[in-house]
């Protein structure tokens, strides 16, 4: 079995924090969300990767190479427009030739990984096998219809009236019988060659289509609530681990790790959070479910519950809570007047002042 890996897309659609860079490589836990998905991918036992990927391929490249420090091997796919899910498996097929594959869309994060779903898909030869969770809103996603005895019959995407609440998660399971499917696709009302429509002929042509419903499923919407949560879930499952410097004035609390060239002085660090590479916290206080990234410098000030993306600077602010912070950015202090408040927010930033 090989897997296609999804991050191509084009950037223009916009969220608050990533729309610069590639979604794929929104940190979790200080690890791109792409990360996760290839290290389940080479937890099921699959090596051979194709990486389907965009105008973001110079950024992508550089951080996951060849593939061989997650122990797989990446062949790069260069999609020259994001012209939909399908198109990305049209443009494999190539690489696919004959054998069973996963498709794993990059900027979906799923719970627990995906060894369980290889080995159901091995064992019962279906021509797709799909994962279904239950979402709030399903307009902005595939929806499936079961019947009964919970069989696939029907798949819309991003209907105006769904017929359910289960939306199709971003790991799909093929045989070779998909590619007759796709050959056949014509573009959808969005202009994109849809997946969903080729699982859809898969099961018109008497096809069988299997599905299982999850829960611990998230993906890169730009929602800010969300990715905090997803970031606290992944943090409650780390390890501990001081290889960073702590001096003998600084106290770290639970589960927190330090990363290699990091380091807390005079400052106490409630986990699960994770202090990134060669970031410094200084006579501050860094409280749970907070990862601080790369590069970042944390003075006299305190966060917790938050997300500080790589070399953000917090210098002398009391409590920050429940934020995002971005690359690179600055959060001072301001002079006691003019009692004014001084701000450089980048497009779709969210600010709440107490005033
Ligand atoms: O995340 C689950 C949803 O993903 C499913 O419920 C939908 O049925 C499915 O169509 C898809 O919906 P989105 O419209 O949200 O997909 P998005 O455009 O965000 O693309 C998902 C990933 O695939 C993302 O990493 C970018 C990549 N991609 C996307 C397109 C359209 C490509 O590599 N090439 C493309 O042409």
């Amino acid at each position: 079995m090989k897997a296609l890996v999804l991050a191509g897309g084009s950037g223009t659609r916009l969220r608050p924090i990533t729309h610069t860079s590639a979604k794929q490589l929104v940190p979790v836990a200080n690890k791109p969300v792409l990360f996760y998905g290839l290290e389940a991918i080479a937890a099921a036992g699959i090596t051979e990767v194709g990486l389907v990927v965009g105008g973001t391929q110079a950024e992508i490249e550089a951080v996951v190479g060849d593939g061989s420090a997650f122990g797989l091997q990446v062949t790069y796919l260069r999609q020259e427009a994001p012209l939909g899910l399908a198109h990305g498996v049209l443009i494999a097929r190539e690489f696919l030739g004959d054998d069973d594959f996963v498709m794993y869309l990059g900027d979906n994060f799923i719970v627990g990984g995906i060894n369980g779903l290889v080995e159901r898909f091995a064992r019962a030869r279906p021509a797709a096998q799909v994962m279904l969770t239950r979402v709030g809103d399903p307009r902005r996603f595939g929806v499936a219809e079961l019947d009964a005895s919970g069989r696939v019959v029907g798949l819309e995407e991003k209907p105006v009236r769904p017929r359910s609440d289960l939306a199709l998660v971003g790991v799909y399971l093929f045989s070779p019988a998909v590619h007759a499917a796709v050959a056949e696709l014509k573009p959808s009302w969005r202009g994109e060659l849809e997946i969903t429509d080729a699982i859809q002929w898969l099961i018109e042509a008497g096809l069988r289509v299997d599905s299982s419903v999850i829960s611990g499923y998230w993906k890169d919407t730009g929602n800010v609530t969300d990715m905090l949560e997803v970031n606290r879930l992944v943090l409650e499952s780390l390890d501990a681990r001081a290889d960073g410097r702590v001096d003998g004035a600084s106290e770290l609390i639970g589960r927190v790790v330090v990363e290699p060239g990091a380091s807390v002085e005079r400052s106490r660090v409630v986990g699960p959070a994770i202090i990134g590479a060669g970031a410094r916290v200084r006579d501050s206080y860094v409280g749970p479910y907070t990862s601080i990234g790369a590069g970042c410098v944390i003075t006299e000030s305190e966060i917790e519950y938050s997300i500080v993306l790589p070399r953000a600077s917090i210098d002398g602010v009391g409590r920050i809570e429940a934020s995002l912070i971005g690359h690179d950015v600055e959060v001072t202090p301001a002079p006691h007047l003019p009692r004014a408040h001084r701000l450089v927010l980048g497009d779709h930033s969210k600010v709440q002042i107490r005033s």
